[in-house]
């Protein structure tokens, strides 16, 4: 490690010592005006929606966001408009109070996490429907109403905090790109920023939906990627999308997943693509382990 990187973790390492614990609101008011409160003292401010169950994905997220902001607000708010009817809205992982704590440790400064009529408050009447990426055919075809339901949240959220940069994984690649463009859309000013994936070392995706899996299913998980990195090494190499993306479905449905869909894309607008010229290509997958539904997606 060079020593500017020793450096950089040494003090990070002891701010984070030095870090106390977010300010935790639950009213829209009290963060506009601990914003104003920010604003007022010339900060930029950082924000990381999240549904909350944090996890180091989260973590480098925020992380992120430090590096273009000196006031970093987290929400956490499993958002029932994003969820269909048969999806695990009520059994999502809320884990606040261990939440809170890990917040404390990366230095978030305030934690925003309203409860459901704070946010849609009785009479809630509007929603934003998409086009464009969020209708790509990938997870609105599995999930019809999610993207209008992460649109409306996000929207709201950028709209509440008024931040000047906001921060999103790349995990939910589709999501990403809808809300880039969401931000372009309606004049938003907040900056929309992507965070790389977080592994674990096997290699699966970090997710809160990850608990869900058995001991069985933890063991088999991390094949998925496995499989999207092998196909993207095919097509890197020269073989055809159509045979790489058969290598990579027979794979992943042998290592016992059932398939919503194993896709190559253009990397920027999520169009379909005929060779691997009409690049940059994102591999991206959904396939489900028993109940579990993971969700991956590498550049090519
Ligand atoms: O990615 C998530 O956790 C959610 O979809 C988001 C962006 C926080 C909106 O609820």
């Amino acid at each position: 490690m060079a020593s500017s990187d020793i450096e950089a973790r040494t003090k990070r390492q002891r701010d984070r010592k030095t870090m106390t614990a977010p300010i935790v609101v639950d009213r829209i008011e009290t963060l506009r005006a601990q914003v104003a409160r920010w604003r007022a003292e010339g900060h930029k401010i950082g924000l990381v929606p999240t549904m909350g169950a944090l996890h180091q994905g989260h973590v480098s997220l925020v992380e992120e966001a430090r590096k273009h902001a000196a006031r970093i607000i987290v929400t956490i708010f499993v958002n029932p408009a994003q969820f269909g009817p048969s999806e695990d809205f009520g059994k999502y992982p809320r884990t606040l109070e261990a939440d809170v704590e890990k917040l404390a440790t990366v230095g978030a400064d305030l934690c925003f996490a309203p409860p459901v009529d704070e946010i849609y408050p009785k009479g809630f009447s509007t929603r934003v429907e998409m086009s464009g990426p969020a209708r790509a055919e990938l997870e609105d075809s599995f999930r019809p109403s999610h993207f209008s339901g992460v649109a409306t949240i996000v929207a709201k959220l950028l709209n509440q905090a008024q931040a000047d940069v906001a921060v999103f994984g790349e995990k939910d690649y589709q999501q990403l790109l809808a809300i880039r463009r969401l931000a372009r859309d309606l004049d938003i000013p907040t900056q929309i920023r992507a965070a790389p994936t977080l592994r674990e070392p096997d290699g699966l995706a970090m997710s809160s939906r990850n608990v869900y899996l058995s001991s069985e299913e933890r063991r088999v998980a991390p094949a998925l990627y496995g499989a999207l990195r092998e196909a993207a090494r095919r097509i890197r190499a020269g073989e055809g999308l159509g045979a790489a993306l058969d290598w990579g479905r027979a794979t992943i449905a042998e290592a016992g997943f059932a398939i919503d869909y194993v896709e190559i894309r253009h990397a920027d607008t999520l169009a379909r693509v005929k060779n691997s010229h009409d690049g940059p290509l994102r591999l991206l997958a959904a396939a489900k382990l028993g109940s579990t539904r993971l969700i991956d997606n590498i550049a090519v």
